[in-house]
């Protein structure tokens, strides 16, 4: 029996990476499936595929910082299917200006990143460094969670919410400021939303994902000497695969998890053994 079989699911950041392999892995299990991005192209072309998998699918366009995109997203799912019973909030930047797939700020960022001494670079972060991240990964989050929790108030059974927050949550890493704030965020608005709405029968939890092969780490996979400096820190030493990950968000997901709530689940290799 398919895992998610007659549920409605929503992904944001569902185009690409890790929110698409969630897409695709419900679908596998038997959900009814809405993908909200930023990025009208892949996105319809992922509906479009899963639909000719005879999978149920569509695509509603998002910015995850806009409360009434994230509004009009949780409707959109209602309107196709009914109801909303699973919200994965997957959609996130690595850095101001950072669109997915993009590759052309790539020399920008590398360049900034050898020059800079680290002192200098963290009491010169410019806001318009932070604001966006802040608004698209945190802000982001935090009205998907509501707009889905909105939803699942209403309706008979709750839901599940699963926020993708990252090991930079927990670990400081050089030059990414804004970034590790923001998903330190992410981790505490799930934790919140946990708690203020267990007694409504909808449980959040955060997945923390270490390196996964995605367009926003090809800067690292792309550079041998650079990857192989990071995969010392990671005792199963490769990268995850974005279906790692899905697989996680599968199991909080689904019934399975009916006791996790508040979680924070790593999925990071190992990374923080030592
Ligand atoms: P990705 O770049 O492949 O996918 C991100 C998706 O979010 C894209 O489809 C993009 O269009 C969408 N998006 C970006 N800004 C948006 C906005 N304002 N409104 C709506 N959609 C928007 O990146 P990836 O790796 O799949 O990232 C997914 C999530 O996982 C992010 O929150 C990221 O921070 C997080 N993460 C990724 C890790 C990695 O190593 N790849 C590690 C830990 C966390």
């Amino acid at each position: 029996m398919a895992r998610l079989a007659s549920k409605v699911a929503l992904v944001t950041g569902g185009a690409n990476g890790i929110g698409l392999a969630c897409v695709e892995r419900f679908a596998e299990e038997g959900a009814s499936v809405v993908i909200a991005d930023l990025l009208d192209g892949p996105g319809e072309a992922a509906a479009d595929k899963l639909r000719g998998q005879g999978h149920q699918a569509s695509f509603v366009h998002l910015d995850a910082a806009s409360p009434t995109d994230n509004d009009a997203a949780v409707a959109a799912a209602v309107s196709a299917y009914g109801r909303l019973d699973i919200s994965v909030t997957a959609a996130g930047i690595a850095y101001a200006g950072y669109t997915s797939g993009d590759r052309s700020g790539d020399a920008d960022r590398l360049r900034m990143g050898a020059a800079v001494d680290q002192a200098t670079g963290f009491l010169n972060l410019p806001v318009a460094a932070w604001q966006p991240v802040l608004d698209v990964n945190l802000t982001g989050t935090l009205l998907a969670v509501q707009s889905a929790g909105r939803q699942m108030v209403t309706q008979e059974g709750g839901g599940a919410i699963v926020t993708i927050a990252s090991i930079a949550a927990l670990a400081p890493e050089v030059g990414a400021l804004a970034y590790g704030v923001s998903k330190a965020g992410v981790w505490m608005v799930t934790k919140m939303a946990a708690m203020m709405l267990a007694a409504r029968g909808i449980r959040v939890n955060a997945i923390g994902p270490g390196f996964i092969d995605t367009n926003m780490t090809k800067i690292i996979g792309d550079d041998p000497a650079r990857a192989a400096r990071i995969l010392e820190s990671v005792p199963m030493a490769r990268f995850g695969r974005p279906r790692e990950i899905a697989d996680v968000a599968l199991f909080l997901a689904s019934d399975e998890a009916s006791y996790v709530t508040g979680e924070l689940m790593l999925a990071d290799g190992g990374f923080f053994t030592h």
